[in-house]
Parts: C-alpha cells; sequence; structure tokens
C-alpha cells in the first residue's frame, strides 16, 4: 500500500504516524504535512488544490490510497477529480464525494438527511433571506437561546448562539442579507438549543458496513472552564467517562446504524470517515454535527488508542470486506493537550523558534516547519502531547510534562484538559 494523506496539522501527523507503523515510512506520504511529519513519511510540497501537481505525484509514486484530511479537500471535490481521472482509476479516496460531503458542508442537507433517517437532533428549520419575516417568525415561537448555524463551511466560526430575541434577529439578518460569514451564511438554519454535554464517536465504513473507532471529548474554548474565543481545538480525551455501555447501545442503534442505512437508502457515495458530533441530553445521545473526515485534535487520542491497524480497514473499503464491529482499543486513557502561540486565536506571530527537551512519538505537530533544520512555528495551534495512562490523571499528568518541556516564546496552553471529566471517573 502506497498513502497519500493531504494536510497539514496534528490530525494528518498522527494518521500518518500510525500507517508508517504499518506500511513503513517509506509508503508514506504528506502533502504538505509539516515540521513533524517527515518523521512518519515524506513530505511533499503541494496542496489538495493543486490538482496537476496532486495526479502527477500519485502517477510517479504509485499511491493507491488517497486520505483528504479535512473537509475544504472534500468539499473541493478531491475524490470526484480522482475518480474521474482515467490515470487515477486504481486510486482508492478515503472520503465521500463532493455530494455526499455535504453531510458536513452543509448543514440543511444533514438536517434533511436526519429528518429521512429518523435520527435524534435538534428541532430546525432553514432560511435564506427571500424567508427572513418567516425566520424572525419561527424565532419567536422558539425560548432562548436561539441558535444560528450558518448553512456552510466556516472554519468553525458559523454558529451563534444568543440570549437575546432581538439580538438574535440582528444577526440572523446579519447572516442572510449582509452575508456575515460569505456565501456560507445564504441559508441559515434556525435550531432549538441543546442542553447537554458533547462528545465524538467516530468511524470507518465503506458505505455499508462500518467499524467503530474509540470515542473523545475535545475542547474547543481558548481559556480556562472552556471560556473564550472558539478555536481548533485545544485537548482531547479518549476514552469518554461518560460514555457507558448503556450510552453506547443507544448510539449505535439510533444513531450510527441508521446514518449508515441512510447513507444507501439516499444513494450517498460514501467511504472512509463518519465523525458523529453528539451531545448527550438527560441520557439521550443526539447529532450536533455530522464531519466527513476525522476530528482534530480528536484524532491525536483517538488513533493513538486505536488497536487495529487502519490500513486493513482501507484494504477492506477498496475490497468490500469490511466488517462492521467495534474496533479494538488500547485500555487505559490517551489524552493530548496542545500547545498554541500567544494570541491566537486572534493574531499572533510565526517563526518563533521551538525546542524540545523531550522528544516523543505522539508529539503530533501541527503549525510548525523545519527551516535549516530549526523548528519553528508555523501557525496558531503549534504542537500536541499526547499520552497514554491507566487512568486519566495519570495520562494527563503525562501531557502536561511532555508540553512543558516544550518551549516557545509566547507559548499558551490549558491547564484544565478533563478537569469537567473528573466528576465521571
Ligand atoms: P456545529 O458547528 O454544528 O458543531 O456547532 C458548533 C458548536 O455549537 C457545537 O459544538 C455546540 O457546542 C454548539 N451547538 C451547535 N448546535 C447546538 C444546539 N442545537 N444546541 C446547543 N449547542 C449547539
Ligand atoms: N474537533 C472538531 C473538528 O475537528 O471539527
Amino acid at each position: 500500500m502506497r498513502i497519500l494523506i493531504l494536510g497539514s496539522g496534528a490530525r494528518e501527523h498522527a494518521i500518518a504516524w500510525k500507517l508508517s507503523k504499518e506500511i513503513g515510512n517509506e509508503n508514506v506520504f504528506i502533502a504538505p504535512g509539516n515540521g513533524g511529519t517527515h518523521a512518519c513519511g515524506t513530505n511533499v510540497d503541494f496542496t489538495f488544490k493543486d490538482r496537476e501537481a496532486l495526479k502527477a505525484f500519485c502517477v510517479a509514486e504509485k499511491i493507491d490510497t488517497v486520505i483528504p484530511g479535512s473537509e475544504e479537500a472534500i468539499d473541493a471535490g478531491i475524490r470526484n477529480f480522482i475518480e474521474e481521472d482515467s490515470a487515477l482509476t486504481d486510486v482508492l479516496v478515503v472520503s465521500p464525494d463532493q455530494h455526499a460531503g455535504q453531510l458536513e458542508s452543509s448543514k440543511a442537507f444533514a438536517k434533511e438527511f436526519m429528518a429521512k433517517e429518523h435520527i435524534p437532533t435538534a428541532a430546525y428549520q432553514s432560511f435564506t433571506k427571500d424567508t427572513l419575516d418567516e425566520a424572525y417568525a419561527f424565532l419567536d415561537t422558539l425560548k432562548a437561546p436561539y441558535v444560528l448555524k450558518a448553512d456552510g463551511l466556516a472554519a468553525g466560526k458559523g454558529v451563534l448562539i444568543l440570549e437575546d430575541l432581538q439580538e438574535a434577529k440582528d444577526e440572523l439578518k446579519h447572516m442572510m442579507v449582509d452575508q456575515k460569514f460569505g456565501a456560507a451564511s445564504s441559508t441559515v438554519v434556525i435550531e432549538e438549543f441543546l442542553d447537554g454535554i458533547e462528545f465524538s464517536v467516530f468511524a470507518v465504513t465503506d458505505g455499508t458496513n462500518y467499524v467503530i473507532l474509540p470515542e473523545a471529548k475535545d475542547y474547543k474554548r481558548i481559556g480556562e472552564g472552556d471560556t473564550g474565543l472558539n478555536t481548533g481545538g485545544m485537548g482531547a480525551i479518549s476514552p469518554v467517562p461518560f460514555f457507558t455501555d448503556e450510552v453506547k447501545k443507544k448510539t449505535i442503534e439510533q444513531i450510527v446504524e441508521p446514518t449508515i442505512r441512510g447513507l444507501s437508502n439516499q444513494n450517498l457515495n460514501y467511504q472512509g470517515f463518519v465523525f458523529f458530533g453528539l451531545i448527550l441530553v438527560n441520557g439521550d445521545p443526539k447529532v450536533i454535527e455530522y464531519n466527513v473526515r476525522m476530528g482534530d485534535p480528536e484524532t491525536e487520542v483517538v488513533i493513538p488508542r486505536l488497536d487495529e491497524s487502519l490500513s486493513d480497514m482501507f484494504a477492506d473499503i477498496r475490497n468490500k470486506t469490511l466488517k462492521t464491529r467495534i474496533a479494538k482499543a488500547k485500555s487505559g486513557f490517551a489524552t493530548t493537550v496542545f500547545a498554541v502561540s500567544g494570541g491566537y486565536p486572534l493574531a499572533y506571530d510565526k517563526g518563533i523558534a521551538i525546542s524540545v527537551d523531550q522528544p516523543s512519538e505522539t508529539l503530533f505537530h501541527a503549525g510548525t516547519k523545519l527551516v535549516d533544520s530549526q523548528l519553528q512555528t508555523s501557525g496558531g495551534r503549534v504542537i500536541a502531547a499526547t499520552c497514554f495512562g491507566d487512568s486519566m490523571p495519570d495520562a494527563l499528568a503525562k501531557s502536561y510534562d511532555t508540553i512543558n518541556a516544550v518551549h516557545f516564546d509566547k507559548k499558551y496552553y490549558r491547564t484544565d484538559i478533563g478537569k469537567d471529566l473528573e466528576q465521571y471517573i
């Protein structure tokens, strides 16, 4: 197997790390990769946007499997492009096509999908600027807080949760009429607010059968106690202590099974990862969103805990031999803590020298690059320290030791990852 991973984050690093153990570094390529991924394979200098480079590389290097890391690559139609090119017909793309990718790239599409399959999710209606008055009237029927979601991809920023009705109406107009989130908010989904605790479940599917991967919980906000601005993720924990056998059973029966059945029912061309963003409301799981790729930073704990071959799952997708099951997972906990650049998610400096006193295979890089063999920051989320332990506190203590041994000017990290879960362990 010769695998090309598209992306440059810690998610792609974690996937490359796992695959390199299974099929060897010489068979793993990351485009463009980062300052850490070359430890697991070869970085190649193009992005998914450069289709000619992608095609030429796949042909020259006899790539047989492509994994788009991000929703942007999937929404750009990478699978369609590869499958439609006669030089690339033997390449398996581990992702849905562009149409099925709307499960993530269009909230209205995902909501309609769930309604047809009777999958538990928040009540909703979707509106455009032509139906602004109906949207106001719908808001009048709801209780605060009001949840407004830009229909399209908005890099995790397109959801507003507002306490005040007038503010909700003003923001709604701002989204649809003034295009606050660009074309992504021409259509807005207004949802019932769900009060509960969030977690994420992952699966690999061939469109009919599926393998459930370890679950995880991520920490999205920049500040302690999950306050402040949203980020790409500040840490993650797996397993999730409140994901009991009973919750797992409900999740599989009420959400995972009907979702996978729905892919065939609705003729969606889907293979690859499914990320179920869930919320537990009074003991019942409901879908907040689907993502059509792995999560970041969840991948940095889910993949290290996976005690099965990921490359075999891809081979099973290709051969249509995937067996529905729950994947074996390593016992104990995996935790990851992200070090970010001071100022992130607002303005921050780049090009700051990084030193690492305690190198670790599972120190997953994101915004790093090597410049003349010096590691430097190149993004807001810089590096994630994943560690294992028999207990969550044990794993976390190691993640914090590891992140403390990474040095760069204005480093920041949250010190409370996992704190909210202590009550469940
Ligand atoms: P989404 O992009 O749909 O995942 O939404 C981003 C975040 O907004 C979620 O992770 C939740 O924290 C929150 N959120 C979204 N929808 C709801 C809802 N219906 N009720 C409560 N919180 C929500
Ligand atoms: N951690 C959430 C995401 O990857 O979108």
